[in-house]
This record gives structure tokens, sequence and C-alpha cells, in this order.
């Protein structure tokens, strides 16, 4: 094959694909660039992990291709789709988010039933009791959580009620945002390996954010690694094991990162 076929076919792999992404808060004097020149792809079925301190931007990059955020530039590549500033409908049957705090993210006054039976009627999808039974019992809860209130639930399984709203409309990306980190220690690790099997049953590609090497290195093939908006590494994960980063930050972060054991 000719080189600009193999880059060709590489292309027509990634499901999505990032470039050149600036993304701004502010205006005038208080403009701020949260998000400086960041490139990466993803290739279907692929888990892509973003780390990085705290304010380094990762949230900012999910949320951005969610269209949470207006003031960007640069590419958007969704199967091969560029994405404009807005969403459309056919994109959130595609793509979802998974946010961090399980907590903030159910409608207290709303039952499980409700939050799960919103995406299918906003998309009139049918068969709605049996999806929402189906949902319930992918994630690991079963049935009878149907007519439940958030309150009800520990911490992990509300988690768990996200990650089937996420799931209602069958897409292919799914953007975890710290998908673990507001819950127990004992009950990470569950969620991990849920997210893990969905991916795998499901052919899931997962782009997740998270400051916990330990957790990339389980989830994910490759990592970027952010520092002050920008993407200063791009490695695999055998890579990080083997505790071969070049950049001196991804050096200082893997000392860092507490829990994080390379083999
Ligand atoms: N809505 C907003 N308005 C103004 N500035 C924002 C907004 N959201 C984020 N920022 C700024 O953008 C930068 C990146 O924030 P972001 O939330 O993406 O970081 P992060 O890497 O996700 O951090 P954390 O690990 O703490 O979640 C920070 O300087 C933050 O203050
Ligand atoms: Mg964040």
């Amino acid at each position: 094959m000719h080189s600009s076929e193999v880059a060709q076919q590489l292309k027509a792999d990634a499901t999505l694909e990032i470039s050149n992404l600036d993304v701004f808060f502010g205006q005038g004097m208080e403009r701020l660039q949260a998000v400086k020149d960041v490139s990466f792809s993803v290739a279907k079925g692929g888990s892509f992990g973003l780390v990085g301190e705290s304010g380094s931007g990762k949230s900012t990059v999910l949320r951005t291709i969610s269209g949470l955020v207006g003031d960007w530039k640069g590419t958007i590549n969704i199967n091969g789709k560029s994405m404009d500033y807005r969403r459309d409908r056919a994109f959130y049957k595609t793509i979802q988010m998974v946010f961090q705090d399980p907590y903030a993210s159910l409608h207290p006054r709303h039952t499980i039933d409700r939050t799960l039976s919103e995406p299918l009627i906003l998309h009139g999808v049918g068969d709605r009791d049996d999806r929402v039974d189906q949902a319930l019992l992918d994630v690991g809860l079963g049935t009878a959580f149907r007519f439940r209130y958030p309150h009800q639930l520990s911490g992990g399984q509300r988690q768990r009620v996200a990650i089937a709203r996420a799931l209602m409309l069958e897409p292919e990306i799914m953007l975890l945002d710290e998908p673990t980190s507001a819950l127990d220690v004992s009950v990470q690790a569950e969620i991990l390996n849920l997210l893990a099997d969905l991916r795998q049953n499901k052919n899931l590609t997962y782009l997740l954010v998270t400051h916990n090497l330990a957790v990339v290195a389980h989830m994910c093939e490759d990592i970027a690694v952010m520092n002050r908006g920008e993407i200063v590494e791009v490695m695999s994960v055998e890579t990080m094991r083997k505790a071969e980063p070049q950049h001196p930050y991804t050096r200082e972060l893997l000392l860092a990162s507490e829990g994080y054991v390379p083999e």
C-alpha cells in the first residue's frame, strides 16, 4: 500500500479524531485559553485515557466534544464527519458522556424509570419498558430499581444508573469524566470492571479522563498527558507501565501518582 493510502486507512479506522483543538473561556481581557492545540485520535473499540493534574483542561476537552462549550476552534471528527458548533440529534445517538458525580447528575425527584426513559422519549424510540429493564440488567442492577429515587441508591448504584442512561440510545462512543473518583475505593473497581465489560460486549469506544494512573493502566491502551491545556506526551500504556515516559512532566506525574505501581 502507498503511504498516503495507509494514512487514509488509519483515518478511516479512527472513530474520534481531534485536531488542533483550542478552547477559550471568557471575553476580552478576561479571555483565557484552557486548551491549546490538542490533537489525538481514538480507534473504533479503543479506549484512550486523558490524564493530567487539576486544571490542565481534561474536562474541557470532553465538554467541547460534547457540545457543552461554544468557544473553540480546530477539528472534531466523529466517524469521519466534522462537527459543527451545534450538535444535531444524531450526534447524541453516537456519543454520550458520563460525569464524575452521580449525586449531581441524576434528577433527585425523578424515578430511575423516568431518568432512563427520557432519552428514549426525546428520540422517539419505542419498546421503552423492555429497554429500561434491559438497561438496568446491563449495568448489574435488578429491574426492582426501576421505580426508586436516587436518594434510595448508593453512590455506586447511582453511577450504574448514570451509565445506563448514557447507554439508552446505544451510542458508539462514551466520554467518561472521572467516572469513579467520587466513589468509595471499594466501589471504584466494580464500576471500572462494569465499564470494561460494557466496552467489550457493546463494542464501545472510550475517551476516559482521570487523574489516577492506575485507572488508565487498567482501562486504556493509549494515554495522552495534559499540562496547562496542552498535550505534552502521547504514549501507550505499555510504555507507561515500563515507566519509560519521555517528558519530564509525565515522569513527575508518575512519581506523584499515589496507588500507581509500575510492574
Ligand atoms: N466554565 C468555565 N469558565 C471559565 N473557566 C473555566 C471554565 N471551565 C473550566 N475553566 C478553566 O479551564 C481550565 C481547565 O479546566 P478543566 O476543568 O478542563 O480542568 P481538568 O483538567 O478537568 O481539572 P480537574 O482534574 O480538576 O477536573 C482551568 O483553568 C479552569 O479554571
Ligand atoms: Mg475535570
